[in-house]
């Protein structure tokens, strides 16, 4: 595992852009695995903006996105659709034909991870993580080999995702998520985490026993991960 800890959240963006930018131009047809929210928003953008600035292209690029909600449909402005969409696709000349969701499956979902594997595997995956250690959205307590399917979102989460809606009734309980086996499965990892209110779940992932308990902690069984924190949600790591 290797970690990097940025100033702030925009120079942890500009190291990941970079990484993923340098990926991509080495493997112009490679597999991404996306993560949505407000930690790799600024990520999106910059690679957006290296098409433009090294002539970075999407074109030939697959992505699967690590999970949707239930019950909202793509073009709903709070969907990770349509965040995708707004913050990154758009951005690109990616071909929204190669752009996957586990919610365009439903109901079975087995089918996505079917997909995935035709597509030759996730290469790269981007990941966040819960103020509880979750990552897509599997919460605490979600088994190690799960694949996609659909969840409850646990009580903190939905209070983390209330932010991003106008009344707390709107905001989803259930979602459908690439399980941990399935994450597991991506050949390299980048997880990002900003800001103070993570630093307990980077601790507890990165320091602490593997447990299921916070399921980022099964990153340090992963043959490949980069770690990008900035130095807020790196606080509680020593030395
Ligand atoms: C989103 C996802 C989640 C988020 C996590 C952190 O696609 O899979 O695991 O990465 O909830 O969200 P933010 O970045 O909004 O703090």
């Amino acid at each position: 595992m290797q970690i990097y800890i940025e100033k702030d959240y925009n120079d942890l963006s500009k190291k990941a852009s970079k990484i993923i930018a340098d990926f991509i131009k080495k493997n112009p047809k490679c597999v991404l695995g996306l993560a949505t929210g407000s930690t790799p928003q600024k990520t999106y953008d910059l690679l957006g903006k290296m098409r433009k600035i090294n002539k970075t292209s999407f074109k030939n690029i697959k992505t699967f996105n690590l999970d949707e909600y239930s019950g909202l449909s793509a073009n709903n402005p709070q969907s990770y659709h349509f965040f995708m969409k707004q913050n990154f696709f758009d951005k690109t000349d990616i071909d929204i034909k190669n752009t996957f969701f586990p919610t365009d499956f439903a109901p079975d979902y087995k089918k996505y991870d079917e997909k995935i594997k035709k597509s030759g595997g996730i290469n790269l995956q981007i990941l966040g993580i819960g103020s509880n250690g979750h990552i897509g959205f599997n919460e605490p307590g979600s088994k190690f080999f799960s694949k996609t399917r659909q969840v409850k979102l646990s009580k903190n989460t939905i209070k983390d995702n209330a932010r991003f809606f106008k009344n707390k009734k709107d905001v989803p309980t259930k979602a459908v998520t690439m399980g941990i086996g399935t994450i597991m499965s991506a050949k390299k990892i980048i997880l990002l985490a900003s800001g103070k209110n993570k630093s307990k779940a980077v601790f507890n992932a990165l320091c602490k026993k593997v447990s299921t308990k916070t399921p980022a902690s099964i990153l340090q069984s992963h043959k490949d991960v980069i770690v990008i924190l900035d130095k807020d949600s790196a606080e509680n790591l020593s030395g």
